[in-house]
């Protein structure tokens, strides 16, 4: 049972303590009475929320193991909040068919967490025969995405589109165009050329998307667009929906945090894809949230050794840490109040990800028990060596940070439990 908390989701703020039965909402209400031996987490001072849901995790399994796994991701989610995570499939091998697919789902059933592999759209993610979606969408798999890579050929994208919409699934584009991106490691713009470093212009993100928007109206397939950076993203967006295209669109805590002054470190922490941006398109980015423009904040959470992260920047892999700091980046950074940031956290990317039947609230009996409780008031500084993450990548070392999760319950069990996740 979690008690003396203030239930916040889709349907609105109510004081109310909610009882927990075999995994499910079994009441909602004040003053209830916990049932004969339930375990009572305190929620005094905290909001009750449907779990966040992540529509893009980089979980690293199978392949990359050293970086990353199904369990020490999951952990790193549940500590951020989350009850869902959609895993990418730039794994090694990808998530490209149906026996791959089953490989991720049997880790993730062999752990406590809630993992929604997304399936590569094309074999290989090489851009160039599609991947067998049929298979992966009888297994669940609701969102296909060769990310880490957009599909360069338009041929080859409408026919994915027009598979995909038989299929009732959605891809999910990384919008870069390979030829004017080549060889680019950070915006280009004034930091790239004062710092020697090839950069990567803003409309190698916008001629993808401005591709798909087209390729989206011709088919008549929804789209999702992952990680957009750009101002110009964020406008070309807003009139596709005001032209009433079926297109949701997402943006990462770090491209409305961090500009392209940061690579002035020649860290490579810093080193990301798509690159941190200007601060114009930082502002873009937050109004697209604001304003309905772009539907979530998903993570883009992409862990690397350290090793590989000690490289010099133009050889060092793009990517960093997300799970564990993006709501409280959202709560402390956005001039959004809690119900919106929610929104963009939770119900709404759980809808993208297909996933509204099991997560991303109401908190109403009947429901499955996948819940966070967040104290919105509590400051904490990030601490790398902290994280649960088995990489170190954070960007946010030192930041203090306003809003913590205190515990995170997946289908009735408490798997963190006053910020301490339990074995
Ligand atoms: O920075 C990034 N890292 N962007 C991507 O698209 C892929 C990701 C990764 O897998 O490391």
């Amino acid at each position: 049972m979690v008690r003396g908390g203030t239930v916040l989701d889709q349907l609105g703020r109510r004081p109310a303590d909610v009882v927990v039965t075999d995994g499910v909402v079994a009441a909602v209400g004040q003053g209830l009475q916990a049932p004969g031996g339930a375990r009572i987490l305190d929620a005094g001072g905290c909001l009750v929320s449907p779990g966040l849901v992540d529509l893009h995790t980089h979980l690293r399994q199978p392949g990359m193991e050293e970086a990353e796994t199904v369990e020490s991701g999951g952990r790193a989610a549940a500590l951020g909040g989350y009850t869902a995570v959609v895993a990418m499939p730039n794994t090694d091998p990808p998530i490209d068919c149906a026996s791959v697919v089953r490989d991720v789902l049997e880790l993730a059933a062999a752990s406590r967490w809630q993992v929604f592999p997304a399936g590569a759209i094309t074999r290989e993610r090489a851009g160039e025969r599609l991947a067998p979606m049929a298979e992966m969408a009888a297994l669940g798999v609701r969102l296909f995405t060769d990310d880490g890579a957009g599909v360069q050929d338009s041929r080859l994208m409408r026919r994915a589109l027009e598979y995909a919409s038989g299929l009732g699934v959605t891809l999910a584009q990384h919008c870069e165009e390979a030829g004017l991106a080549a060889g680019g490691h950070l915006h280009e713009g004034a930091w790239s050329s004062r710092l020697g470093i090839p950069g990567t212009p803003a409309e190698a993100e916008e001629l993808m998307l401005a591709r798909d928007l087209t390729l989206s109206r011709l088919t008549g397939a929804p789209m999702h667009f992952l990680h957009l950076s750009t101002a110009g993203s964020v406008a070309l967006v807003r009139s596709a929906k005001a032209a009433g295209l079926a297109v949701t669109a997402e943006a990462a805590p770090h491209h409305f945090t961090l500009t392209s002054a940061c690579a002035a470190s020649y860290d490579p922490v810093f080193k990301v894809n798509p690159p941190l941006r200007d601060a114009p398109d930082v502002d873009a980015v937050k109004l697209g949230l604001a304003d309905g423009t772009l539907d979530a904040i998903a993570t883009d959470h992409a862990p690397h050794p350290q090793e590989a992260k000690e490289l010099p920047f133009d050889q060092a892999p793009p990517g960093m840490l997300g799970l564990e700091t993006a709501l409280a980046l959202a709560l402390t950074e956005l001039d959004l109040t809690v119900e919106e940031v929610l929104a963009l956290l939770s119900w709404r990317p759980a809808g993208i990800a297909g996933l509204e039947g099991d997560h991303g609230g109401p908190v109403a009996e009947g429901r499955p028990a996948n819940l966070c409780v967040i104290d919105p008031a509590a400051t904490w500084v990030v601490e790398p060596d902290r994280l649960a993450s088995r990489s170190r990548n954070t960007p946010y070392a030192g930041r203090r940070l306003t809003g913590r999760v205190r515990h995170t319950v997946v289908r009735g069990e408490p798997v963190v439990i006053d910020g301490e996740a339990q074995r």
